[in-house]
């Protein structure tokens, strides 16, 4: 694996590489890899002649400074994983590369995606996550970018940039990764304790309820099940919990058959922010 540190290198290099007609493949990340970044390697690897991943823990997609530094950095287990995994570039970006002197401000409009759900908790921070992911586009130049459905909102919103900026990235969604539980593998879930672990799987347990009853139930109940089983749990605060359509996001009182819907949840275990969502 090659690895990059600078932008102006990996332009020229990937210049070449495009020269010769290779089909580019990105999987950008923040590092701390699980297998579910591992999945979006082996995709990329499945698609496309040249796979680069990119590490780069981005300052202002953070609305919390403590959440930033207390962000994991393994950088050295990453890279053995990536090894292991045939990734053929990292790029590993110092914050002065990607944010340098005189950086031009950044705005893109969001419409409701910027106001809802993760958008709502989370003030400014897809703004931060189009700000990076388009700068990222600009000098990888894939030809299809790999995101986990484990973000979907961050799919969606990406997916809004692209058409905004008229970008001709294709986007491909690997599924989520769950443990053996069903516990979303998350790079967050290495701050929770093995109890905390224990108390994560109700995230997806709840889940999996209203996925299961979906047909039989109707939301208001279902809501209230899955919050229950949440509930039940000590030390979980849940911050939504919601049905919503797949392609706006909006929240659904009724199951409509001809619709699809997600069901979004985040909710704080241990100081640790988690977020999921299943299809119904
Ligand atoms: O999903 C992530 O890890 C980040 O939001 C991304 C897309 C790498 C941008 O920093």
């Amino acid at each position: 694996m090659e690895i990059f540190v600078t932008a102006s290198a990996l332009k020229q290099h990937l210049a070449t590489l495009q020269q010769q007609h290779k089909k580019i493949g990105f999987v950008p990340t923040m590092g701390a890899l699980h297998d579910g970044h591992i999945s979006l390697i082996q995709a990329a690897k499945a698609a496309t002649d040249v796979v680069v991943c990119s590490i780069f823990v981005n300052p202002t997609q953070f609305n919390d400074p403590k959440d930033l530094e207390k962000y994991p950095r393994p950088i050295e287990h990453d890279k053995a994983l990536l090894t292991a995994a045939n990734c053929d570039i990292l790029f590993l970006p110092e914050v002065n590369v990607m944010y340098p002197e005189n950086d031009p401000h950044w705005e893109i409009d969001l419409g409701n995606l910027d106001q809802i759900w993760e958008g709502e908790h989370r003030p400014g921070h897809f703004q931060g996550v189009t700000q990076i992911v388009y700068k990222l586009f600009q000098l990888v130049n894939p030809d299809i970018a790999f995101f986990g459905q484990k973000d979907f909102q961050q799919v969606m919103v990406i997916q809004r940039m692209i058409a905004e900026k008229a970008l001709s990235v294709k986007l491909h969604i690997v599924p989520t990764l769950r443990d053996a539980h069903g516990l979303a593998l998350s790079s967050r879930n290495a701050r929770l304790s093995p109890t905390g672990i224990e108390k994560a799987y109700a995230i997806s347990k709840a889940l999996r309820h209203i996925q299961h009853y979906s047909r039989e139930k109707d939301v208001n109940t279902l809501i209230a099940e899955a919050t229950a089983l949440l509930h039940d749990v000590d030390g979980l605060e849940l911050e939504y919990l919601a049905i919503c359509e797949t392609t706006t996001l909006e929240i659904s009182t009724n199951i409509d058959p001809n619709k699809d819907y997600v069901v979004l949840v985040a909710a704080w275990l241990e100081g640790v922010r988690l977020i999921d969502n299943m299809l119904l």
